[in-house]
């Protein structure tokens, strides 16, 4: 009683947690003001352009590029790793069929934590060791759900494949050609960390706890799930979908602001400038439509994009990630209920990096919220309420 009495009057505090500062990270770094995002110092853009998905999951994981023989090794860890235990599967197989994929991939990742003798050795060697493990089994386990929920059957890893074209594999059952591979280790290596967001702050979270890593990372899936962080690339899509070509965007633009619609794939809480990973995805997102014969929707796309950044550019809203994402996964063959999931396959490392990170100089999370309830209540018994 006495804490909550120092509620009483103005508090001030950030709704949202905007601006405030949880933990020190040497992973990575958003400049919102500048469009500018980096990996252990790296530029996302260099990332995108020069590396792929493994080597950039490492340099997250252990501070710095691999040397050769490293990438190698790890490499080589990450394909026999990808086999997850059968009984995994048989769960999947347990589901509704209406099951969002982004629950069932939750569900699979905590059922692989029951299956590992490891999982409650909550140290920071076990946790990188299982967060490798990690990194190769949500891919296995996001491939399973995208097949079961179609009623066909998973796809075995291929261990002569890197993680990207396995992935796509495992998803579609048909090997990629290569711009559909480059364009998924591109998209995996944009989206595999980006400070403290919902999903990864909800792993922290857990961590701090003392929990075992595959709870942190079932609890980061839970909190990407939704539309507002992970699920607004689906949205995007539909949205462009629905516009149906590109004569049909100025009213559709119009209808959206006079409606205070939010625009999925726009705005973000750090970045008040272009965000870099779409103007990326964007470039990839033309090339892509273009040659699947698709290219009316990222016409339609940029279209949107210039209209909403006319009427809320001064605002600092503009394509985020998720918009152009969709387009690019559209014509990969992958379905949108799939999106999201795919965000969980290349943000994993993100999330055991920077968990991993915490628990070495661990403190457990415990904020207050303001109380603004009644103070003195008295206790009425049932027959007199
Ligand atoms: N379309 C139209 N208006 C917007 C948008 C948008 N996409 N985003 C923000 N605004 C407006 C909002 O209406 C509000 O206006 P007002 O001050 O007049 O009420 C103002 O900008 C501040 O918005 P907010 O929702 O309070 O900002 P936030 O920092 O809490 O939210 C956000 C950030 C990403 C949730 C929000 O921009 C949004 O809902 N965007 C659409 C969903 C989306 O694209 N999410 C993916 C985020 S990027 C991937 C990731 O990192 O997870």
């Amino acid at each position: 009683m006495a804490e909550q009495k120092q509620f009483v009057g103005k508090v001030e505090y950030a709704k949202g947690l905007e601006g405030v500062i949880s933990n020190e990270s040497t992973i990575g770094y958003v400049d919102g003001a500048k469009g500018w995002l980096i990996y252990r110092g790296i530029n996302i853009m260099d990332l995108a352009e020069y590396s792929n998905y493994e080597e950039t999951a490492y340099l997250l994981l252990f501070a710095k590029l691999p040397t050769k023989q490293e990438l190698v090794d790890f490499k080589k860890k990450l394909v026999e790793y990808r086999e997850v235990p059968k009984g995994v599967i048989e769960v999947l197989r347990q589901l509704p069929n209406e099951t969002h994929p982004m629950a069932a991939l939750r569900t699979g990742i905590s059922a692989l934590g029951t299956f590992d003798t490891k999982a409650e050795q909550v140290t920071v060697e076990n946790c990188t060791e299982i967060g490798v493990k990690l990194v190769a089994q949500m891919a296995t386990v996001a491939g399973a759900v995208a097949r079961l929920r179609k009623g066909q059957e998973p796809v075995a890893p291929d261990p002569s494949l890197d993680h990207a074209t396995n992935f796509l594999y495992m998803c579609n059952g048909e090997k990629p050609d290569d711009l559909s591979a480059k364009l998924m280790d591109v998209s995996l290596i944009l989206h595999a960390d980006h400070g403290n967001n919902a999903s990864t702050f909800t792993c922290l979270l857990v961590i701090s706890s003392l929990a075992d890593i595959y709870s942190s990372v079932t609890a980061g899936i839970g909190s990407l799930k939704g539309p507002l962080h992970g699920g607004a690339n689906e949205v995007a899509l539909q949205d462009i979908m629905s516009i149906g070509s590109v004569d049909k965007v100025d009213d559709w633009v119009k209808d959206a602001i006079a409606k205070k619609k939010k625009f999925m794939g726009f705005g973000h809480r750090v970045y008040k400038a272009y965000d870099p990973r779409a103007r990326v995805l964007g470039k990839y997102s033309m090339e892509i439509t273009e040659k699947k014969g698709i290219k009316h929707l990222y016409d339609i796309a940029a279209r949107v994009e210039e209209k909403v950044i006319e009427a809320y550019g001064e605002r600092g809203i503009f394509p985020n990630v998720d918009f152009y994402s969709g387009t690019i996964y559209h014509a990969l063959g992958i379905e949108t209920e799939m999106f999201t999931p795919i965000f969980a396959v290349s943000r994993v490392v993100g999330w055991v990096a920077r968990a991993i990170e915490y628990l070495a100089d661990n403190r457990i999370f415990r904020p207050r919220a303001v109380y603004v309830g009644v103070m003195e209540a008295p206790y009425l018994p049932i027959d007199k309420r």
